[in-house]
């Protein structure tokens, strides 16, 4: 842990040296229900559950207007983000076929960053830039989709993988997701992590300069022709994707250290671990996103000197126990937490 820890300050010290503006930030959970209101606006309950995080204009439907403008309060660090991201859950299925959603734990300590480690649950938000100018925040309403929750194959290069933590405290951890061929998987990890599983979803970084959304949320932005890459998208964008957006990545922590007995795993070998898409391969991971950020908060973070931590600039930051006042009220009530002897909204054959 130790020695990592020092191996990625020491990265980390190159990239600020070299200008990268890495930002990152814990968000708690806002809720976890079956809601989507960029694929499924107005429907309650949707087809599948997801986490959520972000700010509290959370709900069944969200207008594509400024969200900053009817948010109040968000579970991130910076204060100013008021942004939702979302995306597929975790549950182990036991033998006798029943599931339980699988805990999301806080991510690990870094650069003084307390916060992040002491969220419920949540995700790790991570906005990437090259430094000054080099990127152009989202505008307000923007929002987008990456990954297909109905993919089962191995098909995109490092847009979503999912790491094996050997053991307690992250397994002593390096830097760049995606990248360790002996730790990540773009599926689910074959075997039990003794330290838990994280999957990080990378979203494209190239955008048309035109399109806050289009019908599949995909088709405004694009990878850089070299494809995506693990960490930051530094090829050049398309023509048809002209401006640099800043690479947005999410980070989520599964505990699954009560579920590694294999003696609960299937007998046949198969993967006990599903999204709550049904989808027991991960290749089908997928992450949403409505931008939110007040102003011109997040531009200006993207165009500090080189920082990488929870605050970049002047960013405005909140202390954790605002950031846990911040709830909604649930819209879908059901049990998300007990065993539960389907997965909720889907039909196994
Ligand atoms: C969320 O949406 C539902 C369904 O439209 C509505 O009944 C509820 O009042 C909304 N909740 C909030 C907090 O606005
Ligand atoms: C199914 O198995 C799990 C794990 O062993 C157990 O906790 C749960 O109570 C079982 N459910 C039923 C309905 O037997």
């Amino acid at each position: 842990m130790l020695w990592s820890a020092l191996v990625f300050a020491a990265v980390a010290q190159a990239q600020i040296t070299a200008g990268l503006n890495h930002l990152r930030f814990g968000c708690s959970q806002i809720t976890i229900e079956r809601l989507d209101p960029l694929v499924n606006p107005g429907m309650f309950p949707t087809p599948h559950m997801h986490q959520v995080v972000g700010g509290n204009a959370f709900n069944a439907s969200m207008p594509g207007t400024d969200i900053s403008n009817i948010a109040s309060c968000t579970t991130c660090g910076p204060a100013d983000d008021l942004s939702n991201y979302w995306t597929a859950n975790l549950y182990f299925r036991a033998r006798n076929g029943s599931y339980k959603r699988v805990p999301q734990v806080p991510n690990r300590f870094l650069f003084n960053d307390r916060f992040t480690t002491q969220t419920s649950g949540g995700v790790t938000v991570y906005y990437i830039s090259p430094g000054k100018g080099k990127v152009t925040a989202f505008k307000p309403g923007f929002r987008m989709l990456v990954g297909d929750p109905m993919n089962r194959a191995k098909k995109y290069k490092s847009q979503s993988c999912f790491r094996c933590y050997s053991g307690p405290n992250f397994g002593g951890d390096d830097l760049a997701p995606c990248s360790d061929s002996r730790l990540d998987f773009e599926g689910f990890p074959p075997g039990p992590c003794l330290g838990g599983i994280r999957s990080n979803i990378l979203y494209p970084t190239c955008w048309d300069g035109k399109n806050l959304d289009t019908p599949n949320h995909k088709d405004h932005v694009a990878y850089p022709t070299s494809g995506p890459s693990n960490f930051l998208s530094t090829g050049n964008c398309p023509a048809s994707h002209p401006v640099k957006i800043p690479q947005l990545m999410l980070e989520i922590v599964w505990d699954t250290t009560q579920f590694n007995n294999k003696a609960d795993w299937p007998e046949d070998g198969s993967q006990p671990f599903y999204l709550s898409t049904g989808d027991n391969t991960g290749y089908g991971q997928h992450g949403d996103y409505v931008f939110g950020w007040k102003g011109d908060a997040l531009q200006k973070a993207m165009d500090a000197n080189g920082c990488f931590s929870a605050t970049c600039g002047n960013l405005r930051s909140q202390d954790i126990t605002a950031a846990k006042k911040c709830t909604i009220r649930k819209t879908v009530n059901e049990d998300a937490d007990g065993w539960l002897t389907k997965l909720p909204g889907i039909q196994m054959e």
